[in-house]
């Protein structure tokens, strides 16, 4: 009997990610049923990514939307548990560390469901964090755990996690390798660079003050595509934006692809855009004390900017970075593996 496969997802990245390994499980003839937990449901941080990245409409909505972790957490497992009892997955798929993730994780490990966590492995060991937590429990609990790097594993081997671990390479490189030549430069800035910010580490007040006037000195014309949770602080808190940064709402993939290619420098606090930067050969102002994507900055591509730190901008570009992260076949490589289960 054929395989069934139950994926669980629910915020952007992981719509980005899961085009990619839907794409290969398709490929394999597996079947997959999809549960968008909503915990992203805006049109242009969620619909956008289904359509322009082909991702197959999802079975379940839960509808989650927003709230505080407690709550959005257990509003995911309460209307997950339900749905995997009636499914009876062979196996259900987690991607990365946000609250969708986790509450896949409770719900399976109580349910003995095999997890299988694509990008497993990764640590910023700062357990204030949220994703922090959550990828700390995931990779606890999951049966095959897909990751991204050499170093990732050396990871989870601290942790005595060394049955069922893979080194896939990572799905995200996939999508920048697929669609290199098709990325959107239409877009009308010039000689500017790019900033996103949304951690929860940067949003609260003192923090977002902090970091916008980081790029307030730099001499640098800065694109902001902003993301709701920090555009609702701003507005309730009536915070300054410096002059030198222009707002604009946040943008799909294809389009986020061409700002990053054009751009002179990207400053963010996002794990996907330090290596995007890093694939684009792109310089990247990390702006938190610490990153999961450390290769990135061993290889001087990726500056760790934090919060007492100024930015001093480097023309020392190094074209020849060592792509730690795969050959682009991560997802085809999961496939094969489960497929083989
Ligand atoms: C989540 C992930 C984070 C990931 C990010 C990508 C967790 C703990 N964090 O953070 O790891 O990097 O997604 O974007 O899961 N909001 C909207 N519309 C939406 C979604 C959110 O307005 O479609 C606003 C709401 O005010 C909400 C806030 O953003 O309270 C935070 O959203 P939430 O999903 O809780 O976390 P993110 O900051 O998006």
């Amino acid at each position: 009997m054929a395989k069934k496969i139950i994926t669980i997802l629910g915020a952007r990245p992981q719509f980005i990610k899961a085009s990619s390994v839907s794409k290969s499980l398709i490929d394999y003839g597996l079947e997959e049923i999809i549960i968008n937990t909503g915990q992203h449901y805006d049109y242009n941080l969620s619909d956008i990514f289904f359509s322009e990245l082909n991702i197959p409409n999802a079975n379940y909505n839960l509808n989650v939307g927003s709230s505080s972790h407690a709550s959005q957490t257990s509003k995911i497992m309460s209307l997950l548990e339900p749905i995997l009892i009636d499914e009876k997955p062979n196996f259900v798929i987690l991607y990365g560390d946000t609250n969708s993730t986790l509450g896949g994780a409770l719900v399976c490990a109580k349910l003995h469901i095999p997890i299988v966590h694509i990008e497993a492995g990764l640590r910023s060991f700062n357990k204030l964090m949220p994703e922090e937590i959550n990828r700390l429990i995931t990779d606890h609990v999951s049966s095959i755990l897909f990751a991204p790097s050499t170093e990732s594993i050396k990871n989870l081997e601290k942790e005595n996690i060394c049955v069922g671990v893979y080194n896939s390479g990572d799905v995200m490189y996939d999508i920048f390798y697929r669609f290199e030549n098709s990325f959107d430069l239409t877009h009308k800035f010039k000689n500017y660079s790019l900033l996103t910010l949304h951690r929860a580490e940067n949003t609260f007040e003192s923090a977002l003050k902090i970091r916008l006037d980081q790029i307030r000195q730099i001499d640098e014309q800065v694109i902001f595509p902003i993301h709701p949770r920090t555009k609702k602080i701003i507005s309730s808190l009536d915070i300054n934006i410096p002059p030198n940064i222009k707002l604009i709402d946040p943008v799909g993939w294809f389009e986020l692809m061409g700002l990053i290619k054009s751009a002179n420098y990207i400053f963010t606090d996002s794990g996907g855009m330090q290596k995007e930067a890093f694939w684009h050969k792109k310089l990247c102002y990390t702006l938190r004390n610490e990153t999961e994507w450390i290769e990135t900055v061993e290889q001087g591509a990726n500056f760790i900017i934090k919060e007492h730190d100024n930015i001093s901008l480097s023309n020392d570009i190094n074209s020849n970075f060592d792509n730690p992260y795969g050959d682009g076949n991560a997802s085809e490589k999961i496939a094969n593996f489960l497929n083989k289960l």
